[in-house]
């Protein structure tokens, strides 16, 4: 398919500094589109200024949530090389996550394809202070005009970019985690695994509970028994206990992050066994007052890793490694940043170039 592209002639000012950033604040000058009708498929792919959309009130996006989002990064290399961190990744789940919505599938080689013409376009948005990148935001909406609870017969699927410095506030710094256990995030056979905004909404009165109690985000334990550990705020979670890796196995309503399977097959090429299965709460306490419980991190694209420093579960406070960033999440930092912004090899060939 073809992309048409429709020039931009009110460019904006680049973000002088780069170190006011932020996360998701600021937006290029341009955008991705493509649109879907049932019989049609998808067509008129165009890359066009960035501007506000015009959608009909009763778009089925707004009252029932038809959507999916990805999230990934570009970044600059020092000979001013441009590179993505495994697109593949994020495409392919983009489809699982159609899937589970009813959404068309896309053409996950054309939607790369798309991206790098857009980051091409957009390259000298991608800030370069290290920390920084440009956030890459694919999302697509069910655009019927329609009351009716129905998979849509139209779609948008757009590609919009935003130059971000760290995702929290604290940075590389640890945070600090409310066990939730009374909101729950996911449930077995919701919709978990897919991205799509439902589980985001359903998220934020748990985020919201944990801000005024002092925390910066949540442990989700599961749906069903509240008592198995799925995720922290947004990210994948990783426990080193005696040395060992642990996380939860993938069970329907965890995320499959792509930086927790970057995580975890650097962490196996280091020698290192990495344990997925059913992890409680009940067992991260006993292993912690036993001593063994040496690091807590998040992983995800937006903040790659977040050290947790300290743990709430029902009032009972765990301060891991005393509040300081461990040592295997800043080796595991290090190296997938390094790889992302081409100052380490990728020896896994998980970058892609944008030429
Ligand atoms: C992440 O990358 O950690 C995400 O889940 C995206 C976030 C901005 C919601």
């Amino acid at each position: 398919m073809e992309i048409k592209f429709i020039k931009n002639e009110n460019l904006k000012n680049k973000p002088a500094d780069q170190s006011k950033l932020g996360f998701g604040k600021l937006f290029t000058d341009y955008m991705f589109v493509m649109d879907y009708e049932t019989g049609k498929g998808w067509h008129d792919a165009r890359i066009e200024p960035y501007a506000p959309i015009s959608l009909d009130p009763s778009a089925m996006i707004f009252h029932y949530g038809q959507g999916i989002f990805e999230g990934l990064k570009a970044y600059k290399a020092p000979e001013g090389r441009i590179l993505l961190f495994r697109p593949d990744m994020n495409f392919k789940r983009a489809n699982i996550s159609n899937e589970r919505l009813c959404i068309p599938q896309i053409d996950e080689a054309f939607a790369i394809e798309a991206l790098i013409r857009l980051i091409d376009i957009e390259k000298d948005w991608i800030p370069t202070e290290p920390g920084t990148s440009l956030y890459i935001r694919p999302f697509i909406i069910a655009t019927d005009p329609y009351l009716g609870v129905k998979p849509s017969s139209t779609y948008k699927f757009m590609i919009i970019l935003s130059p971000v410095g760290a995702y929290y506030p604290e940075g590389l710094n640890p945070v600090k985690i409310y066990v939730e256990d009374e909101y729950v995030r996911a449930v077995r056979g919701g919709i978990g695994f897919a991205k799509t905004p439902g589980n985001y909404a359903a998220s934020i009165r748990a985020q919201e509970k944990a801000y005024e109690l002092g925390y910066t985000q949540v442990l989700w334990l599961d749906g069903i028994d509240q008592k198995y550990i799925e995720e922290v705020g947004t990210m994948n979670v990783f426990f080193v206990v005696d040395g060992e890796i642990l996380t939860p196995a993938l069970n329907g309503s965890i995320l499959a992050g792509v930086t927790r399977d970057s995580t975890i097959n650097l962490l196996k090429s280091w020698g290192y066994k990495v344990n997925e299965r059913k992890i409680s709460i009940v067992e991260l306490y006993d292993a912690y007052n036993e001593g063994k419980l040496q690091e807590i991190f998040g992983t995800g694209t937006a903040a790659v890793i977040s050290p947790v420093g300290e743990l709430n579960w029902e009032g009972r406070k765990m301060v891991i490694n005393n509040g300081e960033i461990g040592k295997l999440s800043q080796k595991i930092y290090d190296t997938i940043t390094g790889i992302q912004c081409g100052k380490i090899n990728d020896t896994m060939n998980w970058t892609v170039e944008v030429k």
